[in-house]
């Protein structure tokens, strides 16, 4: 390292694509055209006035193609985290204070989510007047309702219950 960055993927100074963050979470290493379903899930459509900067389909080391996220002012809750993970295995969620990257932590799946996603199957004891919870199993690609066993693959972002 020869000067006074770390340098260790090499073109840093060719991949920022978007400013660096004050104090907040920047969502690293988001699967390539993922970035809009992050912010769906944290319930971002830039009407509360966040500031909110998006890349996508950057070129990434660990990845072919990555989506970046940073939030300014806005540190994660587990839930949104282990939302996260479903649609971006590969993110990393780095919390940024004071210009700083004080934590950093890949997401982990969860075996099960609960009460946070709702299912699309409308017959589904857990989308009627029953006051059931909803509770999906996590598959490798997408999941599986506990109680009718419907499976989402592709469109687990307009599952989350809002
Ligand atoms: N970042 C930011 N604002 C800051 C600090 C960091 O937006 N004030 C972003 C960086 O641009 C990078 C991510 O947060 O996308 C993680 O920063 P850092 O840990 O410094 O980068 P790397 O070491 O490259 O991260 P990793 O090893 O996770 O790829
Ligand atoms: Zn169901």
């Amino acid at each position: 390292m020869s000067d006074d960055h770390d340098h260790h993927d090499g073109n840093d100074e060719h991949e920022l694509r978007v400013s660096k963050i004050r104090d907040g979470t920047v969502i690293d290493h988001v699967r390539g055209g993922q970035a809009l379903n992050v912010l769906a899930i944290l319930g971002i459509d830039g009407s509360d006035g966040e500031e909110v900067s998006v890349g996508m389909n950057v070129p990434s080391d660990r990845l072919a193609r990555k989506d970046i996220v940073k939030v300014e002012g806005r540190e994660l809750s587990q839930d949104e985290v282990d939302v996260l993970s479903l649609i971006a295995p590969d993110a990393t969620i780095n919390i940024v204070r004071d210009f700083d990257v004080v934590e950093k932590h890949r997401v982990e799946r969860p075996d099960i989510v609960e009460g946070v996603l709702s299912c699309p199957n409308a017959g589904c004891i857990t989308t009627g007047n029953e006051p059931v919870t909803s509770r999906f199993t996590v598959l490798e690609d997408g999941v599986r309702c506990a109680y009718c066993g419907t499976i989402v693959r592709d469109e687990i972002a307009s599952l989350i219950d809002t």
